[in-house]
């Protein structure tokens, strides 16, 4: 029998004690990643991800997630869902009760009525004020034509150093290995915060900001997604570790795959990972980021430095 292990994205603290008492009572990692997705998404403090996650440009909450299985490599995600908290267990309903991976927007909703997902408000006093202080330079744009590339421009710079919109870009991630060695992944954000209606990242893209195999290893991403989208990272990272690379080296080639991409919006990426053997690691373009740990010998949680990797000149 193997020792069960969660990791996750630091934001992920909150659902690392209920994951891993799913797996301690004998639970899947699936089980368990659920679990701990469903308390960060309807964490109030969390302006990333979920309930409280920060609008788009409209003032709309847009929520991405994905789940994905090691074992036979099942996956199901949603994006651009409105008015529903549940993303993750949505996308467990699209892997498990659809025949298909990927279901967006009215659809998203659509299913999520059908399911039973209780419909809210997912806008919160605080989040509503952290929108609206970046809302008026955004006011003037009814449409791309109106400067919506150069105003995100400004403010994706200013994202990375302003601690008020540090959530702005961010995301959960966890991966976990349970009793039987089977792995899970899963993925929930509200993705950028002012984005463009309907922009879907990284974080429902299998392959992208989400990948899983239990022959192999996981590995998901936050950060800029459409960095990771167009390298495929997270599904990278565990090919490189397929042919025969250790994780922390997988990790790094990845993230020194991203410095090739001309992108003008370039900003923090970071990926954590968990290799066959049920062993984590994580790295991060910025200093001092840190991920999260918990095997079923632990009593709580462990917060852990992620291994910087320069990407940027
Ligand atoms: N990595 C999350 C996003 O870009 O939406």
């Amino acid at each position: 029998m193997a020792n069960g292990i969660v990791v996750a994205s630091a934001n992920g603290s909150v659902g690392m004690e209920a994951a891993v008492d799913v797996l301690r009572s004998g639970g899947t990692a699936l089980d368990a990643v659920v679990a701990a997705l469903a308390l960060v998404e309807a964490n109030p403090e969390d302006h990333s991800v979920g309930y409280a996650g920060l609008p788009n440009m409209l003032g709309q909450v847009e929520l991405d997630a994905s789940l994905m299985e090691g074992k036979g490599l099942r996956a199901g995600s949603v994006a651009a869902l409105q008015d529903y908290q549940d993303a993750a267990q949505l996308a467990r309903s699209v892997m498990e009760g659809l025949p298909h991976v990927l279901i967006v927007g009215e659809g998203a909703r659509r299913l999520a009525a059908e399911t039973g997902l209780e419909q809210k408000d997912l806008t919160t006093t605080e989040s509503l004020e952290i929108w609206k202080s970046r809302a008026d330079e955004l006011s003037e744009i009814g449409s791309a034509d109106d400067g919506y590339y150069n105003h995100m421009r400004d403010l994706v710079k200013r994202m990375s150093s302003d601690p008020q919109l540090v959530d702005a870009h961010g995301t959960v991630n966890f991966l976990c290995r349970d009793r039987n060695g089977e792995f899970a992944s899963g993925v929930s954000t509200s993705g950028w915060a002012w984005k463009y209606p309907g922009r879907v990242g990284d974080s429902p893209i299998i392959g992208a900001g989400n990948y899983c195999d239990d022959r192999w290893g996981a590995a998901a991403c936050t950060g800029r997604g459409e960095m990771a989208q167009r390298c495929c990272t997270a599904h990278s990272v565990v090919t490189f570790m397929r042919f025969g690379m250790s994780l922390e080296e997988a990790l790094t080639q990845a993230m020194i795959d991203l410095k090739q991409l001309d992108d003008p919006f370039a900003s923090e990426m970071n990926i954590v990972g968990l290799d066959k053997d049920g062993n984590p690691g994580a790295v991060s373009s910025s200093p001092e980021k840190t991920y999260v740990v918990m095997d079923e010998s632990m009593s709580t949680w462990d917060e852990r430095e992620r291994t910087t990797v320069q990407i940027f000149a």
